[in-house]
């Protein structure tokens, strides 16, 4: 499915200077403002390609209203499964953690509507077109008023920021936020709430392929 070393890369995250720990910070403050927006509501979460699900489960750790989250993530790679796993099992929200193809419509069967939508690490690993299906696809996964948060590198002429927000308005997404730091850094934030219409989860369909 994918050849990279995705739990070496997730060492970067203990990594001075590597930017993935602001883009953490970034990416958990959104989900901590969506708890808190909807709060004392249950919360429905799905987050695709989850790696070892830090984003979500860190956020839930300092909260006392996790046990009000249900969480389906989904993630290839075992031992980041497993990772994921087990800091779940110290919440007391009720999390899945699916070891699968987060890229087959089918997986989510039976988990959607979410009511947040992680989609971190996807955009700067797969082709414009698959960025371009993905978005399209996402209010399959969404309920009334969900919010996606995702997030894409910007590098140089590779930055497609504007086409990815565009692409969202587009798919009947309002734009949330969008957080791009001035400064060598070169990750983004985009959350984008959903006012068009929900749509069916539309099964055996495969959404994208990571380039390596
Ligand atoms: C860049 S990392 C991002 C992990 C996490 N979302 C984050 O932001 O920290 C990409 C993750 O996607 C996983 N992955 C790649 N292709 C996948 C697929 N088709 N289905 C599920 N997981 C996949 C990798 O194993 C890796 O953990």
């Amino acid at each position: 499915m994918t050849s990279t070393d995705w739990v070496k890369w997730h060492e970067a995250y203990g990594r001075e200077g590597s930017g993935l720990g602001d883009r953490l910070a970034a990416v958990q403050a959104q989900i901590v403002r969506r708890l808190d927006d909807t709060a004392p509501m249950p919360l429905r979460v799905v987050s695709a390609c989850a790696g070892d699900g830090r984003d979500l489960l860190g956020a839930l750790a300092g909260r006392a209203d996790a046990d009000r989250v249900s969480a389906f993530l989904v993630e290839c790679n075992t031992e980041l499964a497993t990772r994921a796993e087990s800091a779940a099992l110290a919440l007391p929200a009720r999390i899945v953690v699916h070891e699968g193809n987060a890229a087959k419509s089918d997986v989510y069967a039976g988990s959607v509507p979410a009511d947040l939508v992680l989609l971190c690490g996807i955009f700067g690993n797969i082709s414009d077109p698959d960025i371009q299906r993905v978005i399209r696809a996402a209010p399959q996964l969404c309920a009334k008023g969900a919010e996606v948060v995702w997030t894409r590198h910007r590098g140089g002429e590779s930055d497609v920021t504007l086409q990815i927000r565009s692409w969202f308005a587009d798919a009947g997404f309002e734009e949330v936020a969008f957080i791009a730091p001035d400064s060598a850094d070169t990750w983004s934030v985009g959350v984008h709430r959903l006012v068009g219409p929900v749509a069916d989860l539309e099964l055996g369909q495969e959404w994208f392929r990571f380039f390596r």
